[in-house]
């Protein structure tokens, strides 16, 4: 009975364990994917933080920040006890910052200052050398770098009922979302077309033309996925006649020939009617006989 008791204990205790360790890895996942994408030109800072039995012996380990973009790359290097900028890839000369007061700590944090668009993507990782131990891999993640777009601009083309919406500036490649307000809003029904163009100096400019027909308000939203932010502007639409222009200049042509047409009919009937009496002028202007 008694070892029975001991077992159920121990059966707890596991998991119980098993739920805490469970527990405590998702608090870890949600906490490493926190980190924010970041911004052109502005700085980054990668929080990495191993937790150590003991202080480590700064004088005796080599730190590598290190990862892969399109090639092998070396961030920064810290070795017995200084930083060792040898290595270091040429991208990332004089753009690199670590806390040397506080990696006997554990705080292998990283500062990159400016970021670039060549940043974007580049895995990264830490390799902790203590010089008796075997490596170690710690904090991995993925810098990812957003470049941010213009508030975009729309203009209204009445002739052809579309709005053109531009933008750019960004990077990488938006999401363009129209919405649309008045009108019967039938799937299809305002078709629309984007184009993307990738410009020499690496950001993206962004073109796209929707059918207005019906419409009293459009709004256009470029959405940065990496920035996770979001450029719009709205529109009205300027209320129009109902008739084009080109139905407008048909109907005044037949209005034209239609008079013209009376005209002369009148000029006929006039002639008709004054015969074989005396040779009078069928004037149209006043049309009053003497
Ligand atoms: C880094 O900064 C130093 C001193 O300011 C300068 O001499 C060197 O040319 C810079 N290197 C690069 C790659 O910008
Ligand atoms: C690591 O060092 C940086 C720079 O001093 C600091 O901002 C950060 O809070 C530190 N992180 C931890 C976990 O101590
Ligand atoms: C960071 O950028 C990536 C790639 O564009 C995206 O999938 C992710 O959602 C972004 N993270 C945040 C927090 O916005
Ligand atoms: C993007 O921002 C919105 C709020 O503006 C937020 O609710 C959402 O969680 C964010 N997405 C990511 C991937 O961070």
């Amino acid at each position: 009975m008694k070892q029975h008791k001991v077992k159920m204990a121990k059966r707890f205790l596991s998991g119980f364990l098993l739920v805490f360790y469970c527990i405590a890895n998702m608090v870890l996942q949600v906490l490493s994917a926190n980190i924010v994408n970041g911004t052109r030109g502005a700085s980054w800072i990668w929080p990495c933080h191993h937790t150590l039995s003991e202080p480590l012996q700064t004088g005796e380990i080599s730190i590598y920040w290190q990862g892969q973009n399109n090639s092998h790359i070396v961030v920064h290097v810290y070795t017995k006890g200084k930083e060792d900028f040898k290595y270091q890839s040429q991208t990332f000369k004089n753009r690199t910052k670590i806390f040397p007061d506080q990696l006997s700590s554990g705080n292998f944090s990283l500062a990159i200052e400016p970021l670039t668009l060549r940043d974007d993507q580049t895995f990264l990782e830490v390799i902790l050398a203590p010089g008796n131990r075997p490596s170690e891999k710690l904090c991995q993640t993925s810098l990812y770098v957003a470049a941010l777009f213009q508030k975009p601009q729309i203009e209204i083309n009445q002739t052809e009922m579309t709005a053109a919406c531009s933008t750019k500036g960004g990077y990488p490649k938006p999401e363009i979302r129209w919405s649309f307000e008045g009108g019967v809003s039938r799937v299809g029904q305002h078709e629309v077309q984007t184009t993307v163009t990738y410009e020499e100096d690496g950001t993206y400019s962004v073109h796209s033309t929707a059918n207005i027909t019906g419409l009293q308000k459009v709004t256009c939203d470029v959405y940065n996925p990496t920035s996770n932010q979001t450029v719009s502007s709205t529109k009205d639409v300027p209320p129009h006649s109902p008739v084009s222009p080109g139905i407008t200049a048909v109907i005044i042509i037949i209005i034209v020939v239609v008079i013209i047409i009376i005209i002369f009919a009148a000029y006929r009937i006039c002639k008709q009617v004054q015969g074989d009496g005396p040779d009078q002028e069928c004037s149209l202007g006043s049309g009053t006989h003497p």
